[in-house]
């Protein structure tokens, strides 16, 4: 993952990194469809395990109220990515999985990236901010 999408949070940066790899991985897929499964299942799940944990995260951090808004922004992603997931689940020929899963791919580091960086960035000033009054 490239460095600026870091956002200082180390237990978050290792879930984006990881959650980024299936992307790319979708990307370049040959069209084997047991390969195609295994990306998909890997992009999907890590997306929600993540997605599960920052919230709980940020709970566990006293950023209840910004956690109320953030998950808002997840519930959407979710929604939208098992929509597309369910379209590649459906798609009888080989090729047009294929190109579903690129699209997948181009939707989900769209969006993860610019999530990442201006609404989860959002949560890691606030934890930094906290933790630097509580060192004083
Ligand atoms: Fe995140
Ligand atoms: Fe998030």
């Amino acid at each position: 993952m490239d460095s600026k999408y870091l956002i200082g949070v180390p237990e978050m940066d290792e879930q984006h990194a990881t959650i980024l790899k299936p992307v790319d991985r979708a990307k370049r897929v040959s069209g084997d469809e047991f390969e195609m499964n295994a990306v998909v299942m890997d992009l999907v799940s890590y997306a929600h395990s993540h997605l599960d944990q920052e919230e709980d995260f940020l709970k566990e951090n006293g950023l209840v109220d910004f956690e109320k808004e953030h998950s808002k922004k997840h519930v959407l992603f979710r929604a939208k990515a098992m929509e597309i997931y369910d379209q590649f689940r459906d798609a009888a020929d080989i090729d047009i999985k294929k190109k579903i899963l690129y699209d997948i791919a181009l939707f989900c580091e769209h969006w993860l990236i610019d999530h990442i960086n201006v609404e989860d960035r959002a949560y890691a000033v606030l934890l930094h901010k906290k933790a630097k009054i509580n060192r004083q």
